[in-house]
């Protein structure tokens, strides 16, 4: 790999992980999942989760593309020709680039949901602002044209950073995205803890409560652990193998799994206090929760018209520096095949994965009623990714690395300390795997 396809500086690197990492799964999902499971329950298994499987699964994930310096496919078959491994382990970055497609096609649908609710301000005097919402989400979300419209800006804006490339695309937008991101994430809930019912927040999102835990929590937890830290697919082996050589793997995934927590729990203290303050407001909303509720909330409070603008503009931020990374591994097998260029590959890739997306558009109205295996089109399309394809992903990147890959190469390459090698092993080679296995046998039996 050449010189200019390596990001400068280690701040590069960890500002387009943890872009990667936060977005719509922290800002959008993560409330509106501990909000429909449990609060405190969801919230703790989904903290384990991370801890006990996103840190192994992340550090391998760095580690194989900072070796191979390919897209995850190549680097995958340079590890297997390396240590004389099955020819298979290729369909691993095979299985993450087409996750990578088909959750980008529903993303950049929310995406673009959030980049209109920009321009989304309540006209004043309104009598009824929680019917005018409600109104104006069914009416939105029941307009394939509205949806098509925004879906198209989003995939468009996606496909031209991804096709500038690596160093100009990637590298510069996130050091200018990233820290705005931050800034945002903090000011909207230190205002909404002041103005909202800060007290049940923390009850809801801390106070133990372990008899609610389910296996369904738990499936849930963990598809969303794997979703929002954006492993088990490749966006982050594909950011691998453009890390700085000198770079230390684990204590740069020690920062992004900080920094996507960090802002998970702060959208949680930006979005419950609202909904616990108005009666209105339903906690378990699902998906609709930031679109049909929050509006209103920050109507009826002051300066509210102004920080609702800053939120969507923060969750739009947020997902476009996702959005890229769902795009990347698929962009750079292909532009590695040498048959065309980036920004060729990059316009047939968007347009199919708009085509995909529209799919998951007519689940909100011309489709409503279509269900395939009890679920529409969208929900589908989630549970195929979240639930499956990532955590299988995970699943495999642990058995290659924590049982196929000789100790002594990860030793070398990792750098840590004796007692923190041991650890991250031992949760490599025994939580992760086992822990998704056992999750999987639930789903299977
Ligand atoms: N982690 C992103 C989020 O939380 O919104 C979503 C995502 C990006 C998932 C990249 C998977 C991925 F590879």
């Amino acid at each position: 790999m050449s010189a200019n396809k390596i990001w400068q500086g280690n701040t590069t690197f960890i500002l387009a992980a943890a872009g990667s990492a936060v977005g719509l799964g922290n800002i959008w999902k993560f409330p509106y999942m501990v909000g429909s499971n449990g609060g405190s329950a969801f919230v703790f298994i989904y903290l384990i989760c991370i801890f006990a499987i996103g840190f192994p699964v992340m550090v391998s994930e760095i580690l194989i593309g900072k070796y191979g310096r390919k897209s995850p496919i190549n680097s995958l078959k340079k590890l297997s020709v390396e240590f004389n491994l099955s020819s298979y382990w290729k369909y691993l970055g095979i299985l993450g680039a087409f996750a990578g497609v088909i959750i980008l096609s529903y993303y950049s649908v929310f995406a673009g949901m959030a980049f209109s609710y920009i321009f989304n301000v309540f006209p004043s005097g309104l009598e009824n602002p929680s019917q005018y919402s409600t109104n104006y989400f069914t009416n939105f979300s029941s307009s394939p044209f509205d949806l098509i419209f925004w879906h198209s800006l989003f995939i468009i804006l996606t496909s031209l950073i991804v096709g500038f490339g690596v160093v100009k695309g990637i590298g510069r937008s996130v050091n200018v995205l990233m820290p705005f991101l931050f800034l945002f994430i903090i000011l909207v809930s230190i205002y909404s803890s002041f103005v909202g019912d800060f007290l049940s927040t923390i009850y809801f999102l801390f106070k133990p409560d372990f008899s609610v835990i389910t296996p369904q929590i738990v499936i849930s937890a963990m598809g969303q652990a794997f979703f929002s830290l954006s492993i088990g697919m490749g966006a982050i082996m594909a950011y691998g193998a453009y890390m700085p050589e000198k770079q230390m793997i684990g204590k740069t995934v020690i920062t992004i799994i900080f920094l996507d927590t960090f802002v998970a729990l702060s959208a949680g203290l930006a979005i419950f206090p609202i909904v616990f303050s108005n009666p209105f407001l339903a906690i378990n909303a699902g998906p609709g929760l930031i679109f049909e509720t929050l509006p209103v909330a920050f109507y009826s409070l002051p300066l509210g018209s102004f920080f609702s603008i800053i939120f969507f503009i923060l969750i739009s931020i947020a997902a476009l520096s996702s959005s890229i990374s769902l795009l990347e591994p698929f962009t750079a097998w292909m532009e590695e095949k040498e048959k065309f260029k980036r920004p060729v590959l990059v316009a047939v890739l968007g347009i199919s994965i708009w085509f995909l997306g529209l799919g998951s558009i007519f689940s909100f109205n011309i489709w409503s009623d279509l269900r395939l295996f009890g679920f529409n089109f969208l929900e589908l399309m989630d549970y195929l990714t979240n639930n499956i394809m990532l955590p299988l992903g995970g699943l495999f990147v642990a058995v290659l690395v924590g049982w196929l890959v000789p100790e002594k190469f990860l030793e070398k390459n990792l750098n840590l300390s004796k007692y923190k090698f041991k650890a991250f092993y031992f949760f490599l080679r025994f939580v992760a795997p086992v822990s998704i296995t056992l999750v999987f046998l639930y789903l299977v039996f």
